[in-house]
């Protein structure tokens, strides 16, 4: 049996595979080397785990043969041995399950990161955003993955690009990007039946000192929002560093989401709240946190076209989303921003100068 249990993580996990699919999305275990050191690394937990599951499965599996030697019916210790068995078998494999979704999250979050390096890479004065979405199609089929926005209610291209005025949900169009546009890039993907949902904000060239903060602070403000039990405590950090310290406009119409095998699941995720309220956060829950703050008002409004959002007073709005994994403790932030700002870093067409003020 404890032969068997061995052979059956071994069938269903590739600890080098996981490594190596890791490695390809620009994923890593947090303290650990990519590679072989991944690879080991993987395999040492599940060695830890498989051994001590092989070994109760063992006891479970001779449990019966005691039990009939000590005068218990054959009946019972046949029926209690198989059934504990099976108990044990369901535990195991539910915990194996966890892992493996939190593993497949990450892949999945991971492509829309490499994706939006990819955009990174070519955004420029000059281009359109209907051949940026284009390009976000192929590399999302190139990966064996779906763009999930398409066809999502109706939602006609592959991603979002919302820019200046538009909060969020922008068509992708054929006028070229200028100089000076703030330009929201929104992608989600389905990868092996799991959602990866996330978003980044670019400037083509200098903002001006006034939105190059706004970018700033709305980046920020996800990072300061992943830490509390309850989803009030994000809502609370994103309204906190935004609105009562730079005054700007959190939109209230629109909110973050739970992740998971559909785009949107509970809870909803506001950018707004009292910290301690809301529900509680249970270990594992995947969120899509997604501030949408705008420079001055917080009132939107909807264009006719039952999409495109934008600022009632026309002033820039900018978006930010990440998808993080609620664990005991801490956040484990599924999706990288660190491709795409290399990514941005090297494009000579991005402004990245306010990286410098950024406060993590
Ligand atoms: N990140 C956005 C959201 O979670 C994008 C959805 S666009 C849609 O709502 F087309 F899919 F609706
Ligand atoms: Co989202």
């Amino acid at each position: 049996m404890i032969g068997f249990t061995f052979l059956y993580t071994a069938l269903i996990f590739n600890p080098k595979q996981i490594a190596d699919n890791l490695k390809q999305n620009n994923g890593f275990i947090p303290g650990v080397k990519p590679g072989q050191p991944t690879t080991d690394f993987i395999g040492a937990i599940m060695d830890k785990i498989t051994l001590p599951g092989a070994v109760l499965l063992a006891i479970v599996g001779i449990l019966p043969g005691i039990a009939s030697k000590l005068g218990v019916t054959q009946g019972f210790s046949t029926f209690f041995g198989g059934t504990s068995l099976l108990i044990m078998v369901g535990v195991i494999l539910d915990t194996l399950q966890q892992i493996e979704t939190q593993l497949l999250m990450r892949q999945s979050a991971l492509l829309v990161s490499k994706t939006l390096a990819e955009v990174a890479k070519v955004l420029r004065p000059g281009i359109s955003s209907l051949v940026i979405d284009k390009m976000i199609g192929e590399f999302i089929y190139d990966h064996k993955a779906v763009p999930s926005f398409l066809n999502y209610r109706g939602y006609p291209f592959n991603s979002c690009i919302s820019i200046n005025d538009v909060v969020v949900h922008g068509f992708p169009n054929h006028d070229p990007l200028r100089e000076g546009d703030i330009v929201s890039v929104d992608i989600g993907v389905i990868l092996n039946e799991w959602h990866g949902d996330h978003a980044y904000t670019f400037s083509l060239g200098d903002p001006g000192e006034e939105v190059a903060q706004l970018i700033r602070v709305t980046k920020e403000s996800i990072e300061k929002a992943v830490a509390g039990n309850r989803v009030g405590d994000i809502s609370f950090a994103i309204q906190e560093h935004t609105e009562k310290k730079y005054g700007y406009g959190v939109v209230r119409e629109l909110v973050g989401h739970g992740l998971g095998k559909s785009l949107h699941e509970d809870p909803q995720v506001p950018n707004y709240g009292k910290r301690g309220s809301g529900p509680k956060m249970r270990e594992g829950l995947v969120l899509a946190i997604e501030p949408m703050i705008n420079l001055s008002s917080r009132k939107i409004y909807t264009e006719e076209d039952g999409w495109t959002v934008r600022t009632e007073d026309h002033k820039p709005s900018v978006h930010f989303e990440h998808d993080v994994c609620v664990k005991k403790d801490t956040a484990d932030i599924l999706s990288n921003y660190a491709p795409i700002e290399a990514a941005e870093k090297a494009n000579e067409n991005l402004f990245s100068d306010y990286y410098q003020q950024l406060v993590h």
